[in-house]
């Protein structure tokens, strides 16, 4: 019996070859290194001009991973051990994580609602902050304006972590427009996926650091062969991404809008579907959503719990997105600087994070199940809470 939604936003299995233009390309001319020899363009350049442009950002550059996107995004903009670093406190554990790994402090940020950050920590910070980190869930965009403005009051720089969001809009703009740096992944359940991959956006002068930092620390001449006798050189790591990841990126950045589209149009069926009773989580501007999940809150734990088992035994594919906030992870619980955490437990997400359940919706979905959802939706409404 297979469930009905797979967590599988990029299934190879499912897609035309021929439409693999940039992917087909790769395997025609064999050459799997983002430095590519003969006439072919990397596949690597291409996703980096697109989504650059894409993402309204000066520059980009791809990376083996979102999670080292992160980590090179926050060296790039020089944040150094002993910093503080205010992150979303509801997010997945890469983004605190990739800040401990500078050595630097993350200090969590509330939720307002559900899907806003409560800026409380923005406004009076409490200490010297190096960089804010706020984190788009599931395809829901997070209002960036206000978060924007403040980080301009206090002069520090934003990092928008769009892996989950890419393509999302908010009533402030697309996710990772207003950032000084935009980190999207590729990983198997995003917009576009590609197994694993991350790309970095921002000014070109912090994606040359990061290009740099994830290339050897090499300088290259014109894209040409590695250079360590440069001045511009420094310590680096390899974390690049392969051609036949970066071909299979640009095919879906080619087609986005349309995979936007159609996740759009059956989160707005499953919605019609589900009818007005059954409370939804809505972002500030829900037709702007990358429609890739809809989200719920449950009552309780418990009930969260229940809902995904009813709808598992139905076969549809329901979700925690994070059970907790990093902060209550036993790695961070263990490895807390004493005290720093207790005058800023972030409550809310603290309350919420066991309860916020998500249902994907991806382009695959046929009507059919779509209505089998629904069903299984509306039958186990009793989880959810009706009022928030
Ligand atoms: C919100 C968020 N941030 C960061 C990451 C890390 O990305 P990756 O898995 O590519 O390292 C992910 C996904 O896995 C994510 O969902």
């Amino acid at each position: 019996m297979t469930t009905i939604n797979p967590h599988q936003f990029f299934d190879l299995s499912r897609e035309d070859p021929d439409s693999l233009t940039h992917f087909r390309s790769v395997l025609n001319d064999g050459q799997l290194f983002r430095y590519v020899e003969g006439d072919r363009e990397s596949a690597n350049t291409l996703i980096e001009r697109h989504l650059a442009a894409y993402l309204h950002q000066e520059a980009a550059v791809a990376v083996a991973n979102g999670t080292v996107g992160l980590r090179l995004a926050l060296r790039a903009i020089g944040v150094e051990p002993g910093d503080r670093v205010l992150v979303s406190a509801y997010s997945f554990i890469a983004c605190a994580m990739a800040i401990a790994a500078v050595g630097a402090v993350p200090v969590p940020l509330d939720m307002d609602t559900a899907l806003t950050v409560d800026t409380a920590a923005l406004e009076s910070p409490g200490g010297p902050v190096a960089a804010v980190m706020i984190v788009h869930v599931q395809g829901h965009a997070v209002p960036v304006g206000r978060i924007r403005a403040l980080c301009d009051q206090l002069g520090v720089p934003l990092i928008e972590d769009a892996c989950q969001g890419l393509g999302a809009r908010s009533s402030d703009g697309l996710a990772g427009q207003l950032a000084d740096v935009a980190v999207t992944s590729f990983q198997q359940s995003k917009q576009i996926a590609s197994g694993e991959g991350g790309l970095v956006a921002g000014s070109a002068e912090v994606v040359e650091r990061v290009y740099r930092m994830a290339d050897l620390g090499a300088v290259r001449h014109g894209g040409g062969l590695p250079d360590w006798d440069d001045e511009r050189a420094i310590v680096g790591d390899n974390l690049r991404m392969t051609e036949m990841q970066a071909a299979l990126v640009m095919d879906q950045a080619d087609a986005l809008e349309d995979t936007l589209a159609r996740q759009r149009r059956h989160r707005v069926h499953l919605r019609e579907a589900i009818g007005s009773d059954v409370p939804v989580l809505d972002s500030d501007m829900p037709e702007g959503d990358a429609g890739s999940h809809i989200l719920f809150e449950a009552l309780s734990e418990s009930d969260a719990k229940d809902f995904c088992a009813a709808l598992a035994s139905r076969n549809v594919l329901a979700r925690t997105v994070w059970k907790k906030t990093y902060l209550d992870y036993g790695l961070f619980r263990r490895n807390e600087p004493s005290g720093l955490f207790s005058d800023a437990r972030p409550k809310k997400a603290i309350a919420l994070a066991p309860r916020i359940l998500s249902v994907p919706t991806s382009k695959y979905l046929t009507d059919s199940a779509v209505a089998a959802m629904a069903e299984a939706i509306v039958l186990n409404r009793h989880h959810l809470a009706s009022e928030r």
